[in-house]
């Protein structure tokens, strides 16, 4: 007879994912920006519970960001456009990866740089301060910020795409994943040129492109006038390149984009995700990632299904 213990672990077994060297406890994470430095959810969330968190952005210097407003709720979305609003990278190593090292489950750190040499400068540094002490899982390159120049526009262009992850390639031994920008004609071309590079894992996708208008006083609501929707709003669009981009290439893909139930988790994974990020959703639910979690095990058996590992991209393709 089994006990409630080897359920457990029966259910950690068929939960845990590996994308390339990237091995997951489970397949949920939480998303970059969404989820501060996690010592902010820290009382609120069982992290032990999780696939794994992604801090917020940070960039070499420290930023103030871009005027207020910056976030405004649409119709099942969100649009910010915070600017990669952050303390830098000094901060970063002294403040919160001692704290991050401390996180039961795995660390994967999210960067943009201004140039592929501020990136690589960067992940040199990381891999300095994970040599010495370890503490990051991955480190994840955000080739797609729609609110600072030099952000989007890295992602839009597959040379600089290229560029970039090679430059980090060298420097940076441990898992790499590429977030690119849905705000492209096709996902292939920055996609294959990140893999190309020696990204291990492709996070798809960052926010799409869009604004919001106070007609009345007729201005845009954004301090910045443009902004990146995320939420519910933007899921059949981000599962459309999450399929497109699992049809053409055989690396691992983490699913974002308007994640906020078991059955959106479901489609991510069936389509071609081998995990997903939540991001929008930790703003109204932030302990919704577990729960996700919790239910897995039930949907793979509606599936008849072991493992999620057996459902990655199982989608019937026409
Ligand atoms: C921001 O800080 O403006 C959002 C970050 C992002 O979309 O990559």
């Amino acid at each position: 007879m089994s006990t409630d213990a080897d359920k457990v672990n029966a259910d950690d077994a068929r939960l845990a994912v590996r994308l390339g060297p990237l091995v997951l406890r489970n397949p949920i994470l939480t998303a970059s920006g969404t989820f501060g430095y996690v010592r902010e959810m820290a009382g609120i969330v069982d992290l032990s519970r999780l696939g794994g968190v992604v801090p917020k952005t940070i960039t070499l210097q420290p930023r103030i960001g871009n005027p207020p407003p910056r976030i405004v709720e649409t119709p099942s979305g969100m649009l910010n456009s915070i600017g990669l609003d952050n303390d830098g990278l000094d901060h970063f190593l002294k403040v919160h990866l001692p704290f991050l090292r401390t996180v039961p489950t795995q660390v994967i750190v999210n960067i943009a740089g201004k140039t592929a040499e501020e990136f690589a400068l960067m992940a040199e540094r990381l891999a300095e301060a994970n040599a010495l002490a370890g503490g990051i899982a991955g480190l994840e390159l955000n080739l797609s910020c729609p609110n600072v120049a030099g952000g989007v526009d890295f992602a839009v262009d597959s040379s600089l795409t290229e560029a970039v992850v090679n430059r980090v390639r060298k420097v940076w031994p441990g898992p790499l994943l590429a977030k690119l920008t849905p705000n492209v004609h096709s996902i292939l071309p920055a996609a294959q040129a990140a893999v190309a590079a020696g990204a291990d894992v492709l996070s798809l996708v960052n926010t799409f492109l869009g604004m919001a208008v106070d007609w009345r006083r007729r201005v845009p609501v954004l301090g910045n006038v443009t902004g990146g929707l995320s939420g519910p709003a933007i899921k059949p669009m981000a599962l459309r390149l999450v399929y497109q981009a699992a049809e053409k290439l055989a690396v691992p893909i983490i699913g974002i984009g308007g994640i906020s139930t078991i059955d959106d988790v479901m489609e991510y994974l069936v389509a071609g995700a081998w995990a997903v990020q939540v991001g929008t959703a930790n703003f109204f639910n932030p302990t919704v990632s577990v729960k996700l979690v919790d239910q897995l095990p039930e949907a793979l058996d509606q599936l008849g299904a072991n493992s999620v590992a057996e459902i990655i991209n199982s989608i019937r393709r026409p």
